[in-house]
């Protein structure tokens, strides 16, 4: 995304942001978005705002290979099942009328890229503290304001979006609440107990667990939220030999495991074992 593109996108998506120092409103003044306390943060001429400058990317564990494995699982339509369900869900309640999400932990923005095509009339913003996955997002044609930024102290202002998107990212459900608007949802995309579970065998023994379950993320988010609608994605899938090594390098399940032992594994298949979950935040104390 050229500069010109992030000018005219960032001037429609301005309500949206606050400083992540002050909380202050933004201006844009030429090539920067300045708050009434002087904070300035330059555009990048590659087409994002980096909101969260004091992040150290060169300890940053998504990085840019990273990135690219998970572009190319991504865009050969592996999570296509995912996609379809939470538009799904957002065609249900806003059907072609306009309304404001975040994709918080947007990666390379394949869900944010993706749902600013099919809803037009959205305001979309992608944030992701790692500067390589927002980099690889903006590289891409889209419609969305796409910002370096912790989810942690999300750069928004409060109240103002209809939907967080969370894929495969930890919640921040203090700041989820902060910046939704009282009627405002969430949908959370989580790992089910088959999920990858053929990198799982691969990395075994680098892995901490054996199996993998989300009793403990689901009985966190049912203690602060209402759950309006849950949906199952499962399927298990070929995958040629270029998919297999996008697949083993793609996953934060590899952080633990070396090198050597990630190339040399090899897979076959794959199972996708996910549920997305559409839920009210209902301010519980963290
Ligand atoms: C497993 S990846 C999922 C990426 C994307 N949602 C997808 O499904 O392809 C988790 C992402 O969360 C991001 N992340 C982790 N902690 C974060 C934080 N505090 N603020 C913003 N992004 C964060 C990582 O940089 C990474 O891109
Ligand atoms: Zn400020």
């Amino acid at each position: 995304m050229n500069l010109k593109t992030l000018t005219r996108i960032l001037q429609n998506h301005l309500p949206l942001l606050a400083c992540p120092r002050c909380g202050e409103p933004f201006t844009l003044a030429g090539s920067s978005v300045k708050c009434s306390n002087g904070h300035c943060y330059d555009l990048a001429a590659k087409g994002y705002v980096n909101l969260a400058p004091q992040h150290d990317q060169s300890r940053e564990k998504y990085d840019a290979a990273l990135f690219e494995s998970r572009s190319i699982v991504l865009e050969s339509g592996f999570y296509a099942p995912v996609l379809d369900t939470v538009a799904g869900m957002l065609a249900e309640r806003f059907g072609d009328r306009p309304f404001a999400l975040a994709d918080a932990g947007c990666g390379e923005g394949y869900y944010a890229r993706s749902l600013a095509v099919r809803f037009p009339a959205a305001s979309v913003i992608g944030l992701d503290l790692s500067r390589d996955g927002i980099l690889a997002a903006a590289r891409k044609p889209g419609d969305v304001l796409w910002l370096v930024a912790d989810l942690k102290q999300p750069p928004l202002a409060p109240e103002k979006l209809d939907v967080v998107l969370d894929v495969l990212t930890p919640a921040s459900y203090d700041a989820f609440q902060r910046i939704l608007k009282a009627d405002g949802e969430l949908i959370k995309v989580i790992p089910d107990a088959d999920y990858l579970k053929e990198i799982r065998q691969a990395f075994q023994p680098h892995l901490r667990q054996e199996g993998y379950s989300n009793s403990q993320v689901l009985e966190h988010l049912s203690r602060h939220a209402a759950i309006l609608d849950q949906q199952e994605v499962r399927q298990t899938l070929p995958l040629n030999a270029e998919q297999s090594r996008a697949f083993l390098q793609m996953t934060p399940m590899g952080f633990s495991v070396p090198d050597e032992v990630r190339q040399a594994a090899e897979l076959e298949q794959i199972t996708l074992h996910l549920q997305v979950i559409r839920c009210r935040l209902n301010g519980a104390e963290a």
